[in-house]
């Protein structure tokens, strides 16, 4: 089998802490998948430096994989990851255009690292290798290496949404981007909405690809697993004693304005507020590490957040109980499975989100004999498979309210029947399946593309010796 050779921004090489080891689905869904076979896996260290983005990677062989990671110059840094990538795009795709801020210096930044990685890369690939690009931070990844001569299959996959043309077009040479996708032999995106969205676009502008639709999952097995294993463990023995027979809702996100915290808390507030037999019966968990702090938007988030937590306890309160635990920090991936076992209600509320994997993997930590329910945002991706759970509109406090009090009123067998039919889907589209129909994809449309190699040798030939 030709070797994979995965390239992100966040490579999660093992041992790392801190910025470079943040959560997030896209590492986690390819880390599931690149166990597979022998990988690649190059990207960004999490390491800012003083001095030029090196381009020479440093090398980490763990298993099957081998991971090669570049620092960023400071000024690469706040160019193209907090500003063109998190600053620009990251809101347009999640159709937040209000927040967005364009600045001609970022995009050029965004461009010079964008051929800084192809630069870094080229003297590691072998003339099979297959290539699999990552997220809206490498869109001209693939081009950028067409144009140094590489002729390898190179797919393109963004995890996150892509909106509808009318918001995209609101990003200056937005069609410049969306052209060098032509270097790709196959691009996918999470959802139908997401493929017709940029399909509409892309024939708008004339421009000669197409995207399909791969929904991403997690390992289910290694998930359930884990919260079976966490469930008798100190952590979790420790959150069941504080919460003295208490229904215990739980939240986990990156601590992201995408992810519609605010809006969640306020909808817990009106639950207790509209619905006061759960008061004293329930208590919510929200899970929210901090992401990309040095971005002002979060900053903003975690005030309003901060301020939002101390204004519900202090309303609802008594002095042998508080409704709402708040923890800003990472907490290690098997307690976090054996605290979503453990949780009667997983409320996964984003205003917007590529797939949401924590909805899937709430799915994944159930009792068969006794699941929760999952209170689910009718706008991530995930609801788009987990048609059974109980789904919301993730801007309205009122419908989060009446979407828990259903969850914590539900009785079991509607409870078992809804999670055996998320449980169906969730095994049935894993993240090693995901990852297998990509590359069946992208093999097939390379094997039947003479024009990608005629357009890469036209590419070489036109860039000279
Ligand atoms: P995104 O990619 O936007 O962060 P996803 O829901 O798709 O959203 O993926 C988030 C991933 O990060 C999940 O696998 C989740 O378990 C993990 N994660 C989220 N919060 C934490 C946390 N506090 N500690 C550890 N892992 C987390
Ligand atoms: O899954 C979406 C995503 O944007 C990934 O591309 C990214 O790695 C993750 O969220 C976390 O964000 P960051 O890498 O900026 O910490």
């Amino acid at each position: 089998m030709a070797r994979l050779v995965i390239v992100s921004n966040r490579v999660p090489v093992p041992g790392q802490r801190g910025q470079a080891q943040a959560a997030g689905g896209l590492a986690v869904a390819l880390h599931n998948a690149a166990h597979q076979r022998d990988c690649l896996w190059f990207g960004w260290s999490g390491e800012v430096t003083s001095s030029e983005t090196p381009l020479a990677p440093r090398i980490t062989q763990a298993g099957r994989i081998a991971f090669a990671t570049i620092g960023l110059a400071h000024a690469d840094y706040h160019g193209y990851y907090r500003g063109f990538a998190n600053g620009m795009l990251w809101p347009l795709l999640h159709s937040r255009v209000g927040l967005s801020e364009f600045r001609r210096i970022e995009f050029a930044a965004y461009l010079v690292v964008n051929t800084a990685f192809a630069k870094a890369l080229v003297p590691l690939l072998r003339p099979d290798d297959t290539i699999w690009i990552h997220d809206y931070h490498l869109f001209p990844l693939g081009q950028a290496l067409r144009d140094t001569g590489v002729r390898c299959p190179i797919g393109f996959f963004l995890h996150v949404p892509f909106p509808p043309s009318a918001l995209f077009e609101c990003l200056p040479q937005g069609d410049k981007l969306l052209r060098t996708l032509t270097a790709y032999d196959a691009v996918g995106v999470q959802v139908p909405d997401d493929a017709a969205n940029l399909n509409a676009l892309l024939d708008k502008l004339g421009i000669a690809v197409r995207a399909a639709a791969f929904p991403v999952g997690i390992d289910p097995d290694a998930f359930a697993k884990a919260a079976r294993r966490a469930e008798t463990g100190p952590e979790v023995m420790r959150l069941t004693d504080s919460l003295a027979g208490r229904a215990l809702i739980l939240g986990v996100d990156r601590l992201d304005y995408t992810k519609g915290l605010p809006h969640r808390l306020r909808g817990f507030a009106q639950l207790l507020r509209r619905f006061p037999e759960h008061r004293k019966r329930v208590r919510f968990l929200q899970i929210a590490p901090v992401s990309r702090g040095d971005v002002s938007e979060y900053r903003t988030l975690r005030r309003e957040l901060d301020e939002l937590v101390g204004t519900i306890d202090g309303e609802y309160a008594d002095f042998d109980w508080t409704p709402l635990r708040y923890l800003t920090r990472s907490v290690a991936r098997g307690t976090l499975a054996g605290f979503h076992r453990h949780a009667r209600v997983g409320l996964v509320t984003p205003l917007r989100d590529g797939m949401n994997l924590v909805a899937k993997e709430y799915v994944a930590a159930q009792r068969p004999e006794d699941p929760g329910a999952l209170v689910l945002s009718r706008f991530a991706g995930a609801a788009q498979e987990l048609k059974s759970a109980i789904l919301v509109n993730p801007y309205d406090p009122d419908e989060i309210a009446e979407g828990l009090h259903l969850a914590l009123m539900m009785p079991l067998a509607e409870r078992q029947e809804r999670w055996q039919a998320m449980k169906e889907m969730v095994w049935r589209n894993t993240a090693v399946a995901w990852s297998n129909r990509f590359l069946a994809g992208l093999a097939h449309a390379a094997s039947r593309s003479p024009g990608c190699v005629q357009q890469c040798g036209a590419v070489a030939a036109a860039a000279g010796p």
